[in-house]
C-alpha cells in the first residue's frame, strides 16, 4: 500500500499527496470514496440524494420569500414591514428563519437588511425607504430541518451612478463565478473570477466576510473566499455552498458596528452590494438551487 508522503504512482517524483491523492482527481472515486475523503480531510459534507432533495426544497422556498419581499418594498416601506413579512411567509410554509437568534449576541430579527453603504448582516429597523436607497435582503430558511440561503439588491427609484454600478458589478461577479463550477474546478477559481471582474470595473471585494457550506447546518465548511487566493481544493459532486460576492465602490475595508455587534459597513461611507445564490455542484456541472429572479 503506498503512503502519503511516498512517491506518487504516476512517476512525477512528488510526494503522493502532492500529486495525485485522492481528493486532488475527484473524478477518479467512487461517489462514497469522495464522499469519505472530503469529510476525513477537510470536514466538508457531500450531500447524498435524500439530503439534497431536502435542501433544493428549502432553498426554493428561500427564493420564493426573497422574491415576495423584495417586490414588496417600496419608497417609505421600512425594514421592520419586510421583516414581518418574511415573518409570515416562513409560519405559513411551515418553515423557520435561520438568522432569528443566530450567533451571539443572537441576530434580532428573521432577515439581513443591508442598505448603502451596510456590506452585510444589516437588522431590519422603522427607516423608511426613499429614493435613491440600495438594499440587499438576505433570507435564510430551515425547511424540515434543511437550510437554503440567498440575497438580491433592489434599488429603490433612481440611483446615483455608482450605486448602480455596485449593483450591476457583484451581480456579474456572482453569475460570472457560478458559470464556471464544475466537479475538478480549484475552489480558488471562484476568487479569481469575481476580483478580476471586481477590479476591472474599479470595484474593490469585501475579504472579511465569505460564502460557505450550507444545508444541514447554517455555516459548513468550505468557506468560500471571494478575492484572490490559494485554495486549490477540487469541487466534488454533492458540494452544496453559497457564493455571496460583496463588491464596495470604495475601499475593501469593513467596519463592525460596535452598538449591534452585527451591522458591517464600508469603512469609508461608499456603496457596498451583494447577491447569493445556493449551488449545488452535480456530476458534469452545477445546478442553482435559489431560483431568485433579477
Ligand atoms: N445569510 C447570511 C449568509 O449569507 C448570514 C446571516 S447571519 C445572521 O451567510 F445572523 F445575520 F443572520
Ligand atoms: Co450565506
Ligand atoms: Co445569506
Amino acid at each position: 500500500m503506498i503512503g502519503r508522503n511516498d512517491a506518487c504512482w504516476c512517476g512525477s517524483e512528488k510526494k503522493w499527496k502532492k500529486c495525485h491523492y485522492p481528493a486532488l482527481s475527484p473524478t477518479a472515486f467512487s461517489q462514497k470514496e469522495l464522499a469519505q475523503q472530503y469529510w476525513k480531510q477537510h470536514h466538508i459534507l457531500l450531500k447524498n440524494e435524500e439530503q439534497i432533495k431536502g435542501i433544493r426544497a428549502s432553498c426554493k422556498l428561500a427564493a420564493f420569500i426573497l422574491d415576495t419581499v423584495c417586490n414588496h418594498a417600496k419608497i417609505g416601506t421600512t425594514t421592520e414591514e419586510l421583516n414581518q413579512l418574511a415573518m409570515e411567509l416562513h409560519k405559513q410554509a411551515g418553515a423557520i428563519a435561520a438568522p432569528l437568534n443566530y450567533g451571539q449576541p443572537p441576530f434580532p430579527k428573521s432577515i439581513c437588511t443591508s442598505l448603502n453603504d451596510v456590506i452585510c448582516h444589516g437588522i431590519p429597523n422603522e427607516e423608511p425607504l426613499k429614493k435613491g436607497d440600495i438594499l440587499n435582503i438576505d433570507v435564510t430558511c430551515i425547511l424540515s430541518g434543511y437550510y437554503g440561503d440567498c440575497s438580491r439588491m433592489i434599488m429603490v427609484g433612481e440611483v446615483s451612478e455608482e450605486k448602480k454600478r455596485v449593483v450591476d458589478v457583484s451581480y456579474e461577479c456572482l453569475m460570472q463565478s457560478i458559470a464556471i463550477l464544475k466537479p475538478g474546478l480549484p475552489l480558488c477559481e471562484i476568487g479569481e473570477v469575481i476580483e478580476q471582474h471586481a477590479h476591472h470595473k474599479g470595484c474593490s471585494v469585501v475579504y472579511q466576510f465569505v460564502g460557505h457550506g450550507v444545508g444541514i447546518k447554517f455555516h459548513e465548511n468550505p468557506q468560500i473566499l471571494h478575492h484572490r487566493n490559494q485554495n486549490k481544493l477540487p469541487l466534488a459532486p454533492g458540494m452544496i455552498f453559497t457564493i455571496e460576492p460583496m463588491i464596495n465602490a470604495g475601499v475593501a475595508e469593513a467596519v463592525i458596528d460596535s452598538t449591534d455587534q452585527w451591522t458591517a459597513r464600508t469603512q469609508d461611507g461608499r456603496a457596498s452590494a451583494q447577491w447569493e445564490h445556493t449551488l449545488l455542484i452535480t456530476a458534469n456541472g452545477y445546478e442553482i438551487l435559489t431560483p431568485w429572479q433579477r
